[in-house]
């Protein structure tokens, strides 16, 4: 889901980095097995040096909006994407050990009990491609439907909508069309 813009328990095909970083392959199988929850286990993000976050707290925005602009996401201020994160009710995000940096995220706003949208689905192009999309995914989903809300949006580029049926998402659902408002730069309304 992009700006106004990224669910399965099916296994991870195996993970290769676009860039070289050394990872220990993983056994995507025995995975799913043990935990039977998610495509890759906490322990096994962990354990290919990443880890998990659902807080702001340490996550450098400049970092994250260096990963927005990087898929193509228009560059936003620091300190209004601060504040969107603030007022947002679930988030996640995936942080490359070996930099501190985050490769992945998304987040969903909402009012807490039927409805949600989810937003700012990213992966780091060079981590792309392994399964973090699909991991903060599942689990923001999963936070979501644990609260018992049972209407979860988002927008999907057309390029991407094959990354999101599979998580369960279908476009116009019983004909059900999505409408937006969205006001153009330099509007004067
Ligand atoms: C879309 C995006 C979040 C996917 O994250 P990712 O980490 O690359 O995807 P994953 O490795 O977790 O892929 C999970 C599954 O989705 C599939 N998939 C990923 N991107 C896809 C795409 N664009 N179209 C169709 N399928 C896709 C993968 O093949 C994989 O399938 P599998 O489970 O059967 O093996 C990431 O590519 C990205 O940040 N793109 C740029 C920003 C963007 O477009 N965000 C969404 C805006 S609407």
């Amino acid at each position: 889901m992009f700006p106004l813009r990224g669910l399965t328990s099916t296994p991870l095909p195996p993970l290769h980095l676009k860039t070289s970083h050394p990872l220990p392959p993983l056994n995507a199988a025995i995975s799913t097995a043990i935990t039977n929850k998610f495509s890759i286990s906490d322990e096994d993000l962990e354990s290919r040096g990443f880890n998990l976050h659902r807080e702001i707290a340490d996550l450098n925005l400049d970092h994250l909006n260096k990963v927005f602009v990087a898929v193509g996401f228009p560059r936003r201020d620091p300190q209004k994407i601060r504040l969107a994160l603030e007022n947002t009710n679930s988030l996640l995000w995936v942080e490359y050990k070996k930099t501190q940096k985050p490769v992945a995220f998304a987040r969903a706003t909402g009012d807490g009990v039927f409805n949600a949208i989810i937003w700012d689905v990213v992966v780091d192009p060079s981590f792309q491609g392994i399964g973090l999309g699909k991991a903060v995914m599942e689990r923001l989903m999963e936070e979501l439907l644990e609260k018992g809300i049972i209407n979860i949006a988002l927008y999907s580029e057309p390029r991407v909508l094959g990354f999101y049926r599979p998580l369960g998402f279908v476009a116009d659902p019983d004909g059900i069309k999505g409408m937006v408002y969205s006001r153009k730069k330099n509007s004067k309304r």
